[in-house]
């Protein structure tokens, strides 16, 4: 009796304490934001970081890897802009190793790097939708490194990406959410919040609403149209399409980017029942990015957030690929942003009432497959070869048609005509096949007709980004004032220089420490002329930044760097070369162990000191770009460019050429190592990667000696090199080798997703026999007639044969001394010539 009176009493507390409890904190609305960090997404994330901290209150982001940046360069570039703003306390997550096993079983952590039509146990697949998104220029090589500014302008704070222990994305995910009511924004691909949904029924209560930039209704899109008194030569390109896949309109001139990464995530989400705000390209076709904004913008940099916005919208611009920039560029997530913040400050606001958009409910359904339904045509994987279809989903339904399988899929180009696949479209239905959202449809003009702003939205932003309340606190020259961006250059005044050596590297982790090594050569010995970074094998383009900062380091800013195509050979799309295919380097995983790792040097690229040298998008006329920028010199070379630069500075003389892989299959009994393509048993990865480049190669006049992958696995145990390293002189370049290779070690014992991590001990044995003194490493070479796979089946491409009548003779190492090995790597990393002249960033920073 007692208890129930106790019990009453705490009732009718709770009762009492409801309305007060309402009424001091109804409009604080917590939100969680989903970003795949593009240009908009950080203009949107700025705007949000700047409203009242009562009102709108940012907890969580999660990045989305499935979209226009690499999962490494992006949380990274979000850990700086939220120190900058002072805001370590906004939970980052992302990434994640579980998957999705085959009877449709959703594991905890589950990455979001691929669409889940497509996700499987693995982080490394097929890059169905992603490939319309540019990989190189203007695509994700810009977006990763912000052109440039990212490491040029944001401070570096002490969170960062570290292996795992990044907290993921689903993870985040739940915690923010089942600590509250939570408000979700979307400003990429659905797929991390999709797969949090289905694997968490119980907390869509705790969803108030969710906010998407995405899709396209009613829309129209402007660009690409034909003026009115063109001639026939003109060809309108996406005038009037409802999407905006400028790079594949062709095939479906339907979608919008964000959706079209992941349609059925999109359904998902969609259709829900949580309710939905959209804010599609109805609306922000309607609020272009005018001069007349430009230039009002320029002239209203208040705060850093202000400027580090600026400098990436003019950069934008001076680099779009046509003179359409004031049209065809717009205010997309952060308007959304914009949009929500002003929905949320009216209570009870059902229709959506707000200053920047008319809003209206519109039934729509997201298409994930196209027509005839219940067809099994190879292109879905929720049904095709399957007795039950994944997630249960209905044999006839809305999910089991023809999904496109790739660009320009044949299926979805029509003849001289716009494609007809409409997968990721926002489609208006009528009847049960639709759900109520509500829409944006228009921009709002500017209530003062007199501003040179036309949108109201306009006004907004620029106050908000430059008001000084919650505004950021630093960049990176006024963090490090006793920064100075000198380069160091060696003197080799009166030195004989040893033979030329250009280093060809696709970025993997045993490739920096061959190129510390190179480096650590006697000038007279080998002459580091250039390094050429191939950017189609284990890390992204973006990558190029840590090369720089490593040559930095070790006093060696005079060294070239040429940035090489980013497509392997034949993989870049005839028709748009922006974009390609992935049939090869899908082999490498896209979180643990694969780009997420490489891209930040498993969590030490940040430690490395920032050197002036860095890519940037800077572009000059004279090398064919539509006009020049602000800093054309600074302009990032190609390997081409650098290459020629090299052939012509040298003496004609014999050329020799090291390649470090190739995989000699003696027998049929030792495997290669592609292994993610199980058809493919004896191929080795460098090859596989690019086949026809190898082949090229290995078939030419010059000389060739190949170090083959049955030489490196024997020299690709840790604890030797570890030991080894542990008993010599510590100069900085030994104690970063140290540090990477037993995080590797360590990561490799941890993590079965690390299981490879010995490939990259193997890969420096190159660079050792490069100078190879015979006394010590006592090294021998077989010599065979050698030829490489290069016929475009997966099953055999990249495999070496040995063909005495049409094999080209090259030298193979046969073996080197263990010993002796270990001893001149130890050796030449501990002289204390040539030498790091900064050891670390944090050196650098504290000079
Ligand atoms: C922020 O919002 C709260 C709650 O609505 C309000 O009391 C406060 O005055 C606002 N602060 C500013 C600086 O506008
Ligand atoms: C799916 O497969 C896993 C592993 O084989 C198993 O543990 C799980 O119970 C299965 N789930 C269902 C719903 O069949
Ligand atoms: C950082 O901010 C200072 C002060 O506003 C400015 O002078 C400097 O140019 C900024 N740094 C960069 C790299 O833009
Ligand atoms: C079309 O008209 C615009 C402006 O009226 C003019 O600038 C342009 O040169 C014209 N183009 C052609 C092909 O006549
Ligand atoms: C839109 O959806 C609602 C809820 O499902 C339904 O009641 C309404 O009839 C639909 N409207 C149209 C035009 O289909
Ligand atoms: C690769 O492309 C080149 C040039 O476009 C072409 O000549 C060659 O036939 C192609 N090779 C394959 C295997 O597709
Ligand atoms: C290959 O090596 C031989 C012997 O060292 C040399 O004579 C020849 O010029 C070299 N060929 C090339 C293409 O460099």
């Amino acid at each position: 009796m007692l208890f129930l009176g106790f019990s009453h009493r705490i009732c009718l507390m709770i009762l009492l304490f409801v309305p007060t409890f309402f009424n001091g904190v109804e409009s604080l609305h917590r939100i969680l934001l989903d970003t795949d960090v593009d240009t908009d997404d950080f203009f949107a994330l700025f705007y949000i970081l700047k409203l009242n901290r009562s009102e709108i209150d940012l907890k969580a982001i999660t990045i989305g890897t499935n979209g226009w940046t690499d999962s490494g360069h992006a949380v990274n570039q979000v850990y700086d802009m939220l120190y900058m703003m002072g805001r370590d306390d906004i939970a980052v997550g992302m990434g994640g190793e579980g998957g999705i096993l085959p009877n449709g079983t959703i594991l905890p952590d589950v990455g979001g790097y691929l669409p889940i039509i497509d996700q499987g146990y693995a982080t490394a697949g097929y890059c169905r939708y992603r490939q319309a998104v540019p990989v190189g220029l203007g695509g994700r090589l810009d977006i990763d490194s912000n052109y440039g500014f990212r490491k040029s302008f944001l401070p570096q704070g002490k969170r960062q990406y570290s292996p795992l222990r990044q907290p993921t994305a689903q993870q985040v995910m739940i915690k923010t959410i089942s600590s509250g009511p939570t408000v979700v924004f979307l400003l990429g691909s659905h797929t991390n919040f999709a797969l949090f949904l289905l694997s968490n029924p119980h907390l869509k209560k705790n969803i108030e609403h969710i906010y998407i930039m995405g899709g396209g209704i009613r829309s129209q899109n402007p660009t690409g149209c034909c003026p009115k008194n063109s001639t026939s030569s003109c060809q309108p390109r996406q005038c009037g399409d409802h999407g905006n896949l400028f790079t594949d309109y062709t095939s479906n001139p339907y979608a919008e980017f964000n959706l079209f990464m992941d349609p059925f995530a999109a359904y998902q989400v969609i259709h829900s029942g949580i309710p939905v705000t959209l804010v599609p390209l109805d609306a922000t076709n309607t609020i272009p990015i005018t001069k007349e904004f430009f230039e009002t913008f320029e002239k209203n940099q208040h705060t850093y957030e202000a400027q580090y916005c600026f400098k990436s919208l003019k950069i934008s611009r001076d680099t779009w690929f046509d003179d359409q920039f004031y049209t065809s560029y717009f205010m997309w997530d952060s308007f959304m942003s914009g949009i929500a913040a002003s929905i949320m400050r009216k209570q009870h606001n059902y229709q959506g009432e707000n200053e920047f958009a008319e809003m209206e409910y519109i039934n729509i359904t997201v298409v994930t497959s196209n027509m005839p339904y219940g067809i099994s045509d190879g292109s879905n994987p929720f049904f095709d070869g399957r007795t039950t279809p994944k997630f249960n989903l209905e044999r006839n339904g809305v999910h089991s048609g023809h999904v496109q399988t790739r660009l320009r899929d044949p299926v979805c180009v029509v003849k001289n005509g716009m494609g007809k696949c409409q997968d990721g479209y926002t489609k208006e239905v009528v009847g049960p096949s639709g759900v109520p959202v509500r829409v944006a449809v228009r921009a709002k003009p500017n209530q003062n007709p007199k501003s040179a702003l036309d949108r109201e939205f306009f006004v907004s932003f620029l106050d908000v980004l430059n008001q000084r309340e919650n505004s950021g606190l630093f960049n990176f020259s006024t963090q490090f004032p006793h920064y100075r961006g000198e380069l160091h250059k060696p003197d080799f005044r009166g030195k004989h220089l040893g033979k030329n050596v250009v280093f060809d590297m696709d970025m993997s982790a045993g490739d920096f420490i061959a190129l510390i090594y190179l480096l650590k050569l006697p000038v007279e010995e080998i002459n580091l002329k250039a390094i050429i970074v191939s950017p189609t094998g284990w890390a992204n383009a973006a990558t190029i930044d840590s090369v720089y900062d490593l040559l930095h380091m070790m006093g060696r800013d005079d060294i070239p760097v040429g940035l090489g195509d980013v497509f392997a050979m034949n993989q870049s799309d005839p028709v748009f070369s922006a974009v390609g295919d992935c049939k090869y380097n899908k082999v490498i995983p896209q979180g643990s162990g694969g780009f997420l790792d490489s891209d930040t040097l498993y969590g030490l690229s940040r430690s490395l000191p920032r050197s002036p040298r860095r890519y940037t998008a800077e572009n000059s006329v004279k090398f064919g770009a539509p006009r020049d920028t602000d800093h054309p010199e600074l302009r990032q070379p190609l390997a081409l460019e650098v290459w020629e630069s090299v052939v012509k500075s040298l003496d004609p003389g014999s050329k020799d050429i090291l390649v470090i892989g190739g995989h000699i299959n003696h027998g049929n009994t030792d495997k290669g190592n592609v292994f993610n393509v199980p058809s493919n048993k004896f191929a080795e990865l460098n090859m596989f990667l690019d086949p026809l480049a190898a082949k090229t190669v290995l078939s030419s006049e010059l000389n060739i000696t190949l170090i083959p992958l049955g030489i490196q696995r024997k020299f690709s145990a840790f604890p030797k090199i570890l030991k080894r390293l542990q008993l010599t002189k510590k100069t900085p370049e030994v104690i970063f080798v140290k540090r990477l290779l037993s995080t590797l070690h360590h990561l490799q014992k941890t993590h079965p997703r690390y299981k490879h991590m010995d490939i990259f001990v193997g890969e420096i044995l190159g660079a050792v026999i490069l100078a190879s003194d015979y006394s010590v490493l006592k090294s021998t070479f077989d010599v065979k007639k050698i030829k490489v796979s290069a016929t475009g089946y997966e099953s055999v491409d990249g495999q070496i044969i040995i063909d005495e009548k049409q094999g080209k003779s090259m030298k193979v190492l046969k073996n080197v001394d263990h010993l002796g090995y270990y001893n001149v790597f130890a050796n030449r990393l501990s002289d204390e010539k040539q030498s790091a002249v900064v050891g670390s960033f944090n050196r650098q920073t504290r000079l």
